[in-house]
Order: structure tokens, then C-alpha cells, then sequence
């Protein structure tokens, strides 16, 4: 049988309750949303073998359920031995930013997850859809979101324990300015877009002075998305650097984080 090789991923510490969180995450979003759910399977068990143990996964990605069933498949193969050992993220998804939606729809995603809890709740977006809006959706459907009323809610999940921590995701200063202002649980993480061609310093130092560990997505600027961009993997400065070091792209990034 052929070996894998197991690395080990430093971590950071979040908030004063939550578990502490790997630094090196495996995201399962796939689009379309929903596609490839086998695949989401089996790379995660892959990458729990390899000694990946933070996973993310949002509602809408509708890789819950499969992720679930991959951390399943590991406790069951043995390269973990207890759910403990692993960091689950999940997010809340706009058309249930609404506080009465919010507790449903966190026990949804530990049912898809087949958890007792997760280890961090994010709200996906600062925004609110009509209630029960998916995706795609229409210009129609996009409601103010209630601040005050949704991070209650979410602080309500962490009391309950179903999540260990919570957080947000895209949050620009000003409103985490505005969630700050009314939170008694602060957010513990703020999920954004961040690499080295937008490195976000201004948000950066502001969550460092209020404590909010970030998050990186699209830390190589997501090529070939709907979303994402090329300039990250074809930056001439990033390329000079690579060859230099003898290194490549993908490499000269990850230590800039
Ligand atoms: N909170 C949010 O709003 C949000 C938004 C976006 C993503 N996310 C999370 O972040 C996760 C990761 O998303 P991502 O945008 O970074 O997309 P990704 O699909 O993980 O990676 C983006 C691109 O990087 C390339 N790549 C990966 N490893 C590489 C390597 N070693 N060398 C060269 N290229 C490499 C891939 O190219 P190839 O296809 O050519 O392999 C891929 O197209 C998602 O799954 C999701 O969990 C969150």
C-alpha cells in the first residue's frame, strides 16, 4: 500500500473559548454549487490522511452533507480517532440572515454535517436576503441586514454550544465597526479575500487591534473561477521571486501569509 505523508499545520489561538484553529484550511466550495459532491468525499478523506484538519464549508456550498460523510469515513478508516481532532467551519447563508432563521439554520447544517456542533459559525456576507432566497438570486431580494438582531442570534448558537466559536466573513472595517458596537461576543474571525495583490492592510491591522483572527480565501487569487482572477499566479514580481528562490509561485505566496 502505498504511504501517504502526514505534515502538521500550526495554529492560531481564537477568542478566549474557542478551539484553537489550523492555519492551513481545506476549502470544499465547488461551482456550480453542489457539483462534484463525490469528489468533495473523497478529497476530504484524502486530506484528513495528509493531516489536513480544518475544513470549510458554507450552506450554500452544499458540501456539508458531503463533508460529513468524508469525516465519517475517516473516523471509520482510522486516521483520526475523534471528531475533536478536526476544525469545522460552516457559514450562514444570506436568506437566512433573519434572527428567527438563524438557529434553524445552523442546526440544518449540523444535520448535513452529521455534528453535534462546529467549531466556528461565520455570517457569509454583511448582507440579508428575503427569507429562504438562495442562489442565484435577484437584485428584488436583497434586504437590509439586521445587525444587532442577527449576531444575537449567532451568539445565541455559541451559548447553545453547537458552534464553539463564531465569526463573519467579507466584513469590511465599517461594519465590524457597526457588529462591534452592539456585540457581547465578539467575532472571533473574519473570512476575507486576501493575497498578496490585495493584501488589505487597513483591515488587516484593524482586526489585529480588535483581536479578530483572519482568514484568507482565494490566497492565489482563485484562477479559472467565476469570481477569481489570474493576477495573483501571473504577477511578474511574484514570478521573479519564485525564480530567484528556485521556489514556485503558489510557494512564494504561501509565505507571505
Ligand atoms: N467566505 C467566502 O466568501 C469564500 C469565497 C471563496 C472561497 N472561500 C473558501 O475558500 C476555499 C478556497 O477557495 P479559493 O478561491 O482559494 O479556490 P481554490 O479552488 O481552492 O483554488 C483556486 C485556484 O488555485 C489553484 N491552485 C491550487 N493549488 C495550486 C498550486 N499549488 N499551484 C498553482 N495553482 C494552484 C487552482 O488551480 P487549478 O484549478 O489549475 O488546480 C485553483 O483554480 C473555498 O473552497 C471556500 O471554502 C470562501
Amino acid at each position: 500500500m502505498k504511504m501517504k505523508k502526514k505534515v502538521s499545520i500550526p495554529e492560531a489561538p481564537l477568542g478566549s473559548t474557542g478551539k484553537p484553529i489550523p492555519l492551513v484550511g481545506f476549502g470544499t466550495a465547488q461551482f456550480p454549487f453542489g457539483a462534484a459532491t463525490e469528489v468533495v468525499k473523497e478529497s476530504v478523506v484524502h486530506a484528513i490522511e495528509v493531516g489536513y484538519r480544518h475544513f470549510d464549508t458554507a450552506a450554500i456550498y452544499q458540501s456539508e452533507q458531503p463533508l460529513g460523510e468524508a469525516i465519517a469515513e475517516a473516523l471509520r478508516l482510522g486516521p483520526i480517532k475523534s471528531r475533536n481532532e478536526l476544525f469545522i467551519t460552516s457559514k450562514l447563508w444570506l436568506g437566512h440572515a433573519h434572527r428567527q432563521l438563524v438557529l434553524p439554520a445552523l442546526q440544518t447544517s449540523l444535520k448535513n454535517l452529521g455534528l453535534e456542533y462546529i467549531d466556528l459559525y461565520l455570517i457569509h456576507f454583511p448582507g440579508s436576503l428575503k427569507p429562504g432566497t438562495g442562489f442565484p438570486f435577484n437584485k428584488e431580494d436583497i434586504v437590509p441586514l439586521d445587525y444587532e438582531a442577527v449576531w444575537e442570534a449567532m451568539e445565541e448558537c455559541q451559548n447553545l454550544g453547537l458552534t464553539k466559536s463564531i465569526g463573519v466573513s467579507n466584513f469590511a472595517c465599517k461594519k465590524l465597526e457597526r457588529l462591534l458596537a452592539t456585540a457581547k461576543i465578539p467575532p472571533a474571525v473574519n473570512q476575507v479575500e486576501l493575497n498578496p495583490v490585495w493584501q488589505q492592510k487597513k483591515l488587516r491591522d484593524f482586526c489585529q487591534e480588535k483581536g479578530i483572527h483572519i482568514t484568507a480565501y482565494s490566497p492565489l487569487g482563485a484562477k479559472g473561477t467565476r469570481w477569481g482572477t489570474n493576477r495573483v499566479m501571473e504577477c511578474q514580481v511574484l514570478k521573479e521571486i519564485a525564480n530567484a528562490r528556485g521556489k514556485s509561485v503558489a510557494q512564494v505566496i504561501f509565505s507571505f501569509f
